[in-house]
């Protein structure tokens, strides 16, 4: 009987203990073949799933890009992320955000940072070619993880079937760990 009760106490807690380690940061390789200049530029972003408790000026995006360049003079990777959307509407006003992406680690996995004090997510490019690219990032403050992953193309709407790759590409490393719906991205109208 003891035995017993001690056995459930043991599955109960091996039970917890996996609901908690489910929900972390994942740590994907970088794209293959990965350089720093393949990246910068202006990239629009045509969907995501991100989790509610994400970066919260994204929130009410639209027509979101993200434009990316080196830090002047800079050679140690550490580069600039602007990120840029409307607010609601394309018409809505601009709720633009400077992230810096410093810290590579490799080519292609940086910390981006927002604000000073505000602890820093873990950025990395998971996937590049000339037109697209995918981009994850993630923190865990807290025991509470958020994550996004960003599809990003070098044009403000792509095929089916390209937006279809890049999703089984992410979904294929099991990033969505929390199974977040996929939201286009409205890139109509904007420009
Ligand atoms: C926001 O970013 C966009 C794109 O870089 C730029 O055109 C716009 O002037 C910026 N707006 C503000 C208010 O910073």
């Amino acid at each position: 009987m003891r035995l017993h009760i001690f056995t459930q106490l043991t599955m109960m807690c091996v039970g917890h203990a996996f609901l908690i380690s489910a929900d972390h940061c994942k740590s994907p390789s970088a794209a293959t073949g990965f350089v720093n200049e393949k990246y910068y530029g202006l990239w629009y972003e045509i969907g995501k799933m991100q989790t509610p408790g994400g970066a919260a000026f994204e929130k009410d995006c639209v027509c979101t890009t993200i434009d990316v360049s080196q830090v002047k003079g800079a050679t140690n990777g550490d580069a600039t992320a602007v990120n840029s959307c409307r607010k609601l509407a394309p018409s809505g006003e601009f709720l633009n955000a400077t992230g810096s992406l410093t810290d590579e680690a490799v080519p292609g996995h940086w910390k981006e940072g927002f604000f000073p004090l505000v602890p820093k997510v873990d950025y990395r490019v998971i996937y590049l070619d000339d037109h697209l690219a995918i981009e994850y990032d993630c923190s865990t403050v807290l025991w509470m993880t958020n994550y996004c992953v960003h599809l990003l193309a070098r044009t403000p709407t792509i095929s089916d079937a390209d937006e279809q790759k890049l999703l089984d590409f992410a979904n294929g490393l099991g990033l969505n760990t929390q199974n977040i719906p996929y939201k286009k991205t409205l890139q109509n109208g904007c420009w």
